[in-house]
């Protein structure tokens, strides 16, 4: 029997050394990390990644730099890395072929705002995470201008940088707009305040939903002036929609009364839990009690896929380093939990469904 005991110990320790490999492997992808992802996004930048989809049967390095235009020593470096990464891989004659996670890369709307998002807005600001750790401050801004936050700057990012920063805040907002709508209006109210309102999509998806509703918008001013520019151009909606202009952060801003519903789309991220319950407290000093507080975040714990969880912790490392410093992505416990302490009731939780992943909460005063 000795000779089972030694058989079944060696396997045991090759065993322990395929996932001692298996995760060197594993630390390596994570050294090497910016490689990999600078390889997807410069193949896709410079077609390689097209070249190679549109050819299903494979493609020659040969004939996708001549196809592309890029050197035969630009395509073999990143095909390389990208097979190393499994972006790509060589089929049975030799020739290169996109995997399902190159697919992905090329034709997946929510990967290609993710990475352009990373990429432009977050990339060269992510090299300062440690000071921004350490000191608590979004040590990455100065990287794209002079503001203490993201906020002060949307409006004058340079274009590219813009359009990455608003087609990612734009691309989760916008797919929950419509299911949001109809819970707001279950309660058919006459007057909305958009807290946060930004380039006013919300204020134009809800007035034109309901042609009596009026819609108050608060933002900053750079914000304020965009979707004045962007409403002001439809008519049916224009004169229904208010604008003012606060910086929600400063002590002596208010939220006043009058409104039916307090609408608070993606906008409670942006803040410290500290900030959101000043936030909360600012709504609560003028609301009347028969109305109601809505905040509709992508909270950590209400996901279904783990891409969704992984590219939401990765988001908030977007707020530590380059939008303010100290806010993040939430979980839901934890937004209960401050709305708790300001004084609200969680009355309701509404899970959006489809392509959301957002969770609407339901506040009215305790
Ligand atoms: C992530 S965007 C959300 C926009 C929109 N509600 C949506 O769902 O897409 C956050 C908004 O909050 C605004 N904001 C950030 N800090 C603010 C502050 N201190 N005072 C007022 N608004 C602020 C920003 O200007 C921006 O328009």
């Amino acid at each position: 029997m000795q000779w089972l005991f030694d058989c079944s110990g060696a396997q045991n320790e090759i065993r322990i050394f395929m996932k001692a490999v298996e995760a060197l492997y594993e630390a390596h992808k994570i050294a090497f990390s910016p490689f990999v992802f600078e390889t997807a996004y410069t193949m896709l930048e410079l077609g390689i990644l097209e070249s190679i989809y549109n050819h299903r049967e494979g493609i020659s390095i040969e004939n996708c730099a001549q196809e592309t235009g890029v050197s035969e020593y630009g395509v073999r470096v990143l095909v390389e890395m990208a097979e190393a990464a499994s972006i790509v891989e060589s089929n049975a004659d030799g020739l290169y072929v996109t995997t399902k996670i190159g697919h992905f890369l090329l034709r997946d709307e929510m990967t290609r705002v993710n990475l352009y998002f990373t990429h432009d807005v977050c990339y060269k600001g992510l090299f300062h995470l440690k000071e921004s750790i350490v000191n608590g401050k979004p040590e990455g801004l100065k990287e794209l201008g002079d503001w203490n936050t993201i906020y002060e700057g949307l409006s004058v990012l340079p274009e590219h940088i813009k359009k990455s920063w608003f087609d990612f805040d734009h691309h989760y907002s916008d797919n929950s707009f419509n299911d949001a709508l109809k819970i707001i209006f279950k309660d058919e109210p006459k007057q909305i305040y958009d807290i946060g309102g930004n380039t006013g999509k919300w204020a134009i998806a809800s007035t034109k939903h309901d042609p009596d509703v009026r819609v108050k918008m608060f933002d900053l001013p750079g914000q304020i002036g965009v979707a004045k520019e962007n409403i002001g151009k439809i008519d049916e909606i224009k004169d229904r929609v208010e604008y003012q202009t606060v910086n929600l952060l400063d002590p002596s801003s208010e939220i006043p009364g009058g409104a039916d519903v307090y609408w608070m789309s993606q906008f409670l991220d942006c803040f410290s839990e500290e900030e959101i319950e000043q936030i909360l407290l600012k709504i609560r000093k003028n609301i009347s009690k028969d109305s109601r507080v809505y905040i509709m975040e992508t909270f950590i714990d209400n996901q279904r896929f783990p891409a969704a969880t992984h590219s939401l912790v990765a988001t908030s490392l977007y707020f530590t380093v380059i939008a303010n410093g100290n806010s993040k992505m939430y979980t839901s416990t934890a937004m209960k939990y401050i709305v708790d302490k300001a004084g609200f009731e969680c009355i309701d939780e509404h899970h959006l469904h489809g392509d959301s992943f957002h969770t609407i909460l339901e506040l009215k005063l305790k």
